[in-house]
Formats: C-alpha cells, structure tokens, sequence
C-alpha cells in the first residue's frame, strides 16, 4: 500500500504506444481480431435472479462468495471469484418497505466485505471497511428499504483491496422496485425486455488468467471489455422495446456508450431512481459506480451495437506524452442487439412523466468543500480512525466537490445518500448529471455543487464512506469518513477494524 508521504505528480512519463495498441480492442482496419472477439457472438449470460425467502415484509438472500471458473473468452478458462458458484453475482431484488436480511459468506481465503451501493441503511449494515468477513463466517445484515425504485449493485469494500477483489467478479446487481415503478410503462420483465447490462474491463494473460498487477497510477484498467461477465456478447430481443439497465463496474474505466448507427435512444433512469421523464440522447457518459437505465426501440431483425467511444476532447485530459493513458480513446464492441421477428407489436409512447423529482430545500443548508488530488481528499489520505464529518443533523446538504488536478479524472460517491447535481464549473467534458445520483463523474478542474439528502440512521459509533469510485484511487487513499450522529453527539468509532493500517 500507500506510505503515509504521498508522492505529489501532476505529471509522469507514459509510453503513448500503448494507448494506438489499445485501439485495435475495436474490430478495426489493422485486420486483427481483438481478444475474445474469436468464433461466434455468444448470448448474453442474465444473472439470476437470486432466490428469496419471504416471509411478511421479511425478505432473506444468501450470497455465498467464492473462487470460481468463468468463461470470460470463448477460448479459455479464467479463474476468477464470484458468488453461489458462478461469476459476478445474483441480481438481488426487494421493494420498498421491505425487511432484508443478507446472509453473506465468505468462501475466500482472504478477508472481504460487500457493500450495498446506493442503499439508504444504517451504518453498521453498509459493508463498508468497518464490516470484514473473515473467510469461512457469515455476516448477515438486515435493514428496512425505505427509497423509490432504482438500480443499485453490491461489491467488496475492503480498504486498500476494494479494486482487486471487485476486478476478480465479486459483484452484482440490486434492483428496488415500488408502487410507482410498478405502474409504469416501461420495458420490466426481467432478462426478457428489462436486461441487466454489467460493463466492466480486464487485462489477461496468454492462456487467460486475469492479470492483476496493479499499474502505478492505473490500477486494474484493462484492455478488454466485458458485458455480464463475456466478451462478445449478443442479445436477440423478443420485443421492439428494450430497457437496459446498465453499470460501470470497472475498477478504473470510464465509458462513452453510443448505438453503432448513432441513434437517438432515452435515459429513464439515474444512479438513485427514475428520472421525471424520460431524456433522448445519443450518447451515454457512465463513470465507475454510476448506473443509467435507457430504453431502446428496434426495427424487426435489425442488429446494432452497442459500443463504446473515444471520448471528445479526450474528457479534457491532455493528449501528451506525459499524461496517463485513462483509456479515454479507447473503443469497443460492447453488446450486439438484435430487433425481433417481423409483425412483432409496435410498442406505443413511452410514458411522458416517471417519478416526480424529489425535493431538497437547501436554504442555509450546511456547506461542505472536498478537495480531489491526486489520491488526496482535503490533503488526507484515507484513515480508519479517523472520522472526516460528522453530521449531527437530519437536513440535506451542500456539498462541493473539486477536482484539483489538472490532467487526472477522478468521481465522488456518497454512501447513505442521493444527490442532485447542482452545478458544474470548469469544464465543457461531457458528464451524467441529471436526476437523482450517488455518483458523479469529475473531469480535470471540475467543481460540482451537490445538494445531498441523507438516510437517517444516527449512530455515533459506525462511519459511513464517501471515495473517489475509480478503485485504484479509491485503495490508495481517496477517501473518508462520515458519521451521522443525533444533535449535540460526537462520533466514537470506538475498535477498528485494521486499526494500525497495512
Ligand atoms: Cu460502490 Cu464505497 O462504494
Ligand atoms: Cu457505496
Ligand atoms: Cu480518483
């Protein structure tokens, strides 16, 4: 890990060769075939819906984390980590109002945790770096759903090893529905018209073992794309109208997803919910972390791609010989969709209002600035011991996020918490700001006012994370802590985990 004297580089010399090979991941002119792009498009695998016991408002999962074979190239075996046997993990789905239980086991040979991102939940229940699991033990945590629907995920939050342990697979989806996502006209049946799409990247050896060395300053970027889990990936629909629900789960990649044919498509949803109706785009900017569902119309038996672009301008990172390759030109076949049988139904308008926009009152709201650089929050490194906010009130906030270096990306996520984008300065790079989030990406010099709405669990003794989500950033120390606590308390962590650091 990080010493505790960050080296302070603005700048570093980079081979930018590497950067024109990475371009050949998209079938291109040079004539060869990318990796895992060998034989036939094979079906996109659908997560399993992870089975429920439920009882009353009760509802119980069991994730059981473990090391696993994956499939990831047509032509070799990755071994890789995953959950109740199988790469990535179950799609977790409850509503509203329900009690969960968690019944996560750790079938690793290492210490792990798995966080619930974009829950609104107690401290103690968060997965965090405060919630290990050693190998072999159960943690079962339980908490009530009290949020509108929307997309959420799961992943490892052991500090210092979140990037590793998510890049090997451990990671899956967590949908909230709700009376009002219930009722809307929108794509919902699960893997049929309402499809998970899990983006993420790897880099592998020559006989398709992950490679996972950590590049400085890059971590685990990788050189290959995957779509749930395979590269290659193809999806016949069955109707004219397709949701995808789709997740940047890479440690470090951010995407510019379009349609090969560059149509016009609708963004009906925001990291933390429904956004008030829905957005025609014809791009998509995610971010790791972040999660936007949109909704595709096919023509019969047509087929188009969707794939990811080199961002415009670069995402406002110098383009020299001494800036790190962030892979922002970098391109690739995602995900191939293909329109239904002739005569299928013609889908009608999509609904002209979703959910309504939840309302913050920021008026002399408690302000608060981070400052973002290089892998320093505020001039600090993360520490366990120590608590960063406390919040001792049940208010929204005003957050001001700053991305202080002049050539590195960075993003900020809140735990507990969903945020509207107030404002963005300092740049013209194109980012996902609309509707509700808990994610926001921060191209070089950008500042974003946030007005943050919080769930209330006041508990002095549990801290609550908010990191830079590119995971290698993340691990070397782009993070801190907040705690919630009733007016007029303190926070006391009292015992931590991993007290003396690494
Ligand atoms: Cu995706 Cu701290 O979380
Ligand atoms: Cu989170
Ligand atoms: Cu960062």
């Amino acid at each position: 890990m990080m010493n505790s004297q960050p080296v302070r580089f603005t700048r570093r010399t980079f081979f930018r060769g590497a950067a024109v090979l990475f371009a050949g991941a998209f079938l291109s002119a040079c004539g060869t075939t990318p990796r895992g792009y060998h034989g036939p498009r094979r079906a996109l695998p659908i997560p399993p819906l992870a089975d429920a016991v439920r009882e009353g408002s009760g509802v119980t999962f069991r994730l059981d984390a473990g090391a696993v074979d994956a499939a990831i190239l047509p032509d070799a075996t990755t071994p890789v980590w995953g959950f109740n046997g199988a790469h990535l993990g179950p799609t977790l789905r409850v509503r509203r109002g329900e009690e969960v239980t968690l019944q996560v086991h750790n079938g690793l040979s290492e210490m792990t945790t798995i966080h619930w991102h974009g829950m609104k939940l107690p401290a103690e229940m968060d997965g965090g770096p405060h919630q290990p699991i050693e190998p072999g033990e159960t943690w079962a945590p339980r908490f009530t759903v009290d949020q509108p629907a929307a997309t959420l995920w799961y992943h490892p939050h052991p500090h210092g090893l979140t990037g590793l342990h998510a890049y090997r697979g451990l990671a899956g989806l967590f949908y909230v529905d709700d009376a009002l996502s219930d009722g809307l006209n929108l794509p919902g049946e699960y893997g049929v018209d309402d499809i998970p799409v899990i983006l993420m990247d790897h880099k592998f050896h020559e006989d398709g073992t992950l490679d996972d060395i950590e590049v400085p300053d890059l971590g685990l970027k990788g050189d290959v794309a995957t779509v749930n889990g395979i590269t290659n990936a193809g999806f016949t629909a069955t109707t004219r109208r397709v949701r995808l629900r789709l997740l940047d789960a890479s440690t470090m990649r951010f995407f510019n997803l379009r349609f090969s044919d560059g149509r016009t498509f609708h963004v009906v949803a925001s990291d933390s919910g429904l956004l008030p109706e829905p957005v025609p785009v014809e791009h998509l900017y995610l971010s790791p972390g972040e999660r936007t569902e949109i909704v595709v119309d096919l023509a019969p038996e047509e087929e188009i791609m969707l794939e990811a672009a080199a961002f415009p301008e670069n995402l406002e990172v110098p383009e020299d010989e001494y800036a790190l390759d962030f892979g922002l030109q970098d391109r690739f076949e995602l995900l191939q969709l293909t329109g239904p049988p002739e005569g299928t139904a013609v889908p009608g308008a999509l609904p002209a209002q979703l959910a309504p926009v939840p309302e913050l009152d920021v008026t002399d709201a408690v302000e608060r600035e981070f400052r973002l650089n290089t892998f320093e929050i505020n001039g600090e490194l993360m520490d366990m011991t120590r608590v960063d906010v406390t919040i001792d009130h049940d208010r929204p906030e005003v957050w001001t996020v700053v991305n202080e270096n002049s050539d590195w990306i960075h993003n900020f996520h809140i735990h507990n918490a969903f945020f509207h984008v107030l404002s963005v300065a300092g740049t013209q790079a194109p980012i996902w700001t609309q509707g509700p989030k808990d994610t926001v990406a921060l191209p070089p010099g950008t500042t974003v006012r946030l007005a943050v709405s919080f769930g209330q669990y006041p508990d002095p003794e549990w801290a609550y994370m908010y990191h830079c989500h590119m995971l290698f950033h993340e691990d070397q120390g782009m993070m801190g802590q907040f705690v919630m606590v009733e007016p007029g308390r303190e926070a006391d962590l009292g015992e931590v985990y991993g007290h003396t650091g690494h």
